[in-house]
């Protein structure tokens, strides 16, 4: 490899809360064909070339968990030249979404190590509860991947929210043992650069000790923010892009679709 290519950043997408219903065309919220807007994001993604093919797609895959909406989902992903590491969130039935999703270029990953990074992919979904709950298991594979990893740097990727949004109604909802997670980050906080989630359906960024803390727009409806009850906002399907680096640094933003237009025309 060239020593220019070390220094440049990998770029990594996130896109989330695809909520594919049972059939397609369903319309969600009574606003959102939810297949239509997941293939607008993925279009935009596909023709804007980030110059990069790694997906992470943090939960809420299905609107209702059955077997025909994963199976569409994928050929849906199929059709397009990423590599998409998916993983569950309250809408999703964890086993049935491992037993129907992965194929092709669709993947359930725990780990993934991409140049100086490593990237664990964790379960925070709790079947039949909208709040989440990261099981020992998981708390576990965080604490023994970065004890013996030497990749130098970290993300965790999962679907709840691990630090109030503001908005009542959802931090009811939110990851019930945060702090159990923050504790085991702080075993590794040389390591830890970010923890990446869904289920807010809106962008969020904050930091806790040095740590980016990072939610992003779903790929269908928006939620308004600071409210005390479900509001939708108006925005577009959206996504988040994460650019880190060898020095452990993370650029990242958020795109709305219209974005996209406006910036393709200038
Ligand atoms: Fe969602």
């Amino acid at each position: 490899m060239h020593p220019l290519e070390l220094r440049r950043p990998f770029r990594l997408l996130q896109i989330t809360d695809t909520h594919f219903c049972e059939r397609p065309g369903d319309i969600l919220a009574s606003r959102v064909d939810t297949d239509a807007s997941l293939r607008r994001v993925l279009d935009t993604l596909h023709y804007h070339e980030h110059g990069c093919d790694d997906v992470i797609v943090t939960g809420d895959l299905a609107q209702d968990p059955t077997e025909s909406a994963y199976l569409r989902l994928r050929q849906t992903l199929n059709a397009y030249p990423f590599s998409f590491h998916c993983l569950p969130g309250n809408h999703d039935d964890a086993d049935l979404l491992l037993r129907t999703l992965p194929g092709g270029n669709v993947a359930c990953p725990k780990v993934l190590v991409r140049h100086d990074w490593v990237l664990l992919l964790l379960d925070s979904s709790v079947l039949n509860e909208p709040w989440g709950h990261l099981a020992a298991e998981e708390l576990a594979l965080v604490d023994e991947t970065l004890s013996r990893h030497p990749a130098p740097h970290a993300l965790v990727f999962f679907h709840h929210h691990p630090v109030p949004v503001g908005s009542p109604w959802i931090d009811r909802i939110a990851l019930r043992n945060a702090d159990a997670l923050f504790a085991t980050l702080d075993r590794h906080a040389a390591k830890v650069r970010g923890v990446v989630f869904g289920h807010v359906h809106q962008e969020f960024a904050a930091e806790r000790a040095g740590v980016r803390l990072l939610g992003a727009p779903a790929t269908c409806i928006q939620f308004a923010t600071r409210t005390e009850r479900l509001e939708l906002d108006s925005l577009p399907p959206g996504y988040r892009w994460l650019d880190l680096h060898a020095d452990g640094r993370i650029e990242t933003g958020v795109c709305f679709l219209e974005d996209e237009a406006l910036r393709a025309t200038a």
